[in-house]
């Protein structure tokens, strides 16, 4: 057995800074209130509802992940964030639409005291959305600047110990690494000059790395995922987690393909469709952003079924991914797949998958768990890139000398051996030798 990392207390309270108040944050922060009230269940949360096996299976020991590793508890969170609209998160959670009434009058209170920081918005990276409460400065350095100042303030007035900032804003254009994302140094130029290749997002990360905070980007841009802030993070000991929260059909696809592959079934062809009303789905309607989108989608597979291993299997796959913007729907979408497979002998099957799914359902624990595991993180002294939480996202952080990591079964393997080597728990193999020897 390897000995116990040292982990900073958990206690104190605990800021949990969102960018963007829409579906996916009121979602998580009301969820959170009816949760603490005892009005709901943490359905999701692997902090909340999850167990983890310690020591051989003889042993019988599966304890609550919150009894393993000292986690933050609901009670201590405490939410704020910004957005270009002005409405309180009550009001955002009526236009979002996901929770019932009922249930949001229940909290009235509690949610309409959240109210939103103006942003750091330009409509250049979003071109489908344009807002009010949007913040001015000569320089994106200033506009960072007044970031790090409502952080501080946050965390003042708040009297909190942590903070943690998850960017759950719209989806922005497509954008690929630029010279300015190579270093802090041409970063910070950047930043000066008003440089393009900077879009909101980043500058969101730049504030919170810069203040040492935990990051992790729930959409698919850029944001932390650069050179730049990468290096910053090391500096700073940010823990960083992105990207793209992993909830609906590719959550499902990282289900289905793993198994496929195990198997070796063939496949050529995937065809997956979605409907969905909100307002992400409005923004996404946006060829730019939708691009941004679809290279986070598309990935999965390739990763997942290793083409170049097994080409006779998956060389020529047809992967197609669509989202079609439909208001009707609202957040609750419905997606489509067909998979055309190939058994024994190359003979032709189909597989269908109908899956009509809540957007925000599926992604809100999942902002929970990531907000409490990255303050875990930056207890333990981890910094940089966490890779054991890719379990989480359809286009998962990586270091550039490895691939990432899409399979959901070795993402949650990888995710408990690290809380168990955070404990100085063996780690498990699976190979169980001992059980006939
Ligand atoms: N819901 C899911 O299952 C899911 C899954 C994966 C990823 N995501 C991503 O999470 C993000 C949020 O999704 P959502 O459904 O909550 O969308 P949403 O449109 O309901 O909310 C996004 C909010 O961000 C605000 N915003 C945009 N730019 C901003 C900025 N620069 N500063 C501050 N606020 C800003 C918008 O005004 C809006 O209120 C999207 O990028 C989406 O693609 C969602």
């Amino acid at each position: 057995m390897t000995k116990a990392l040292p982990i900073a207390p958990a206690g104190g309270k605990v800021g949990v800074l969102l960018v963007g108040l829409g579906a996916v944050s009121t979602t998580t922060i009301a969820g959170i209130m009816a949760i603490r009230k005892g009005i709901a269940k943490p359905i999701g949360s692997l902090t909340q509802m999850g167990t983890i096996r310690l020591g051989k299976r003889t042993e019988g020991r599966s304890p609550a992940i919150s009894d393993v590793v000292p986690l933050a508890g609901l009670d201590q969170l405490v939410f704020g964030g910004w957005d270009i609209f002005e409405d309180d998160c009550y009001q955002a959670a009526k236009t979002a639409g996901v929770l019932e009434p009922t249930l949001l009058n229940q909290i009235k209170d509690e949610l309409s005291a959240v109210k939103p920081m103006p942003a750091v918005f330009d409509r250049q990276y979003v071109k489908r959305l344009d807002g009010p409460n949007v913040k001015k400065g000569k320089t994106k350095r200033d506009l960072a600047e007044q970031l790090i100042e409502d952080i501080r303030r946050f965390k003042s007035a708040n009297q909190l110990d942590r903070v943690v900032l998850v960017w759950c804003g719209s989806t922005e254009i497509f954008m690929t690494e630029s010279p300015a994302h190579q270093s802090v140094a041409a970063f910070e130029k950047a930043l000066d000059a008003n440089d393009p290749t900077i879009p909101s997002s980043m500058i969101y990360a730049y504030a919170a790395i810069k203040e040492g905070l935990p990051y992790a980007n729930a959409a698919p841009n850029l944001s932390a995922d650069i050179p730049a802030l990468l290096e910053l993070a090391q500096n700073t000991g940010s823990p960083l987690a992105g990207k793209d929260l992993k909830t609906g059909q590719t959550l499902i696809k990282t289900i289905i393909a793993p198994g496929l592959k195990a198997r070796l079934l063939g496949v050529a062809g995937w065809y997956s469709t979605n409907i969905l009303g909100n307002r992400d789905g409005e923004v996404l309607d946006d060829p730019e952003s939708f691009k941004t989108k679809e290279e986070s989608k598309k990935s999965v597979l390739d990763y997942i079924l290793q083409p170049s291993l097994y080409p006779d299997l998956y060389s020529d796959l047809h992967h197609v991914v669509r989202i079609n913007y439909y208001p009707p729907r609202g957040d609750n979408k419905e997606g489509w797949d067909n998979i055309d497979l190939v058994g024994w002998l190359g003979y032709p099957m189909q597989l269908k998958i109908n899956f009509l799914c809540r957007d925000s359902i599926l992604a809100a624990p999942i902002v929970l768990d990531v907000a409490l595991f990255l303050d875990l993180a930056k207890r333990v002294g981890y910094s940089g890139i966490q890779e054991w939480l890719s379990f989480y996202f359809k286009s998962p952080m990586h270091a550039p000398s490895v691939y990432p990591e899409h399979d959901l079964f070795i993402q949650l393997m990888k995710l408990k051996n690290t809380l168990r080597h955070i404990r100085g728990e063996e780690l498990i193999t699976h190979l169980g030798r001992e059980y006939y020897d």
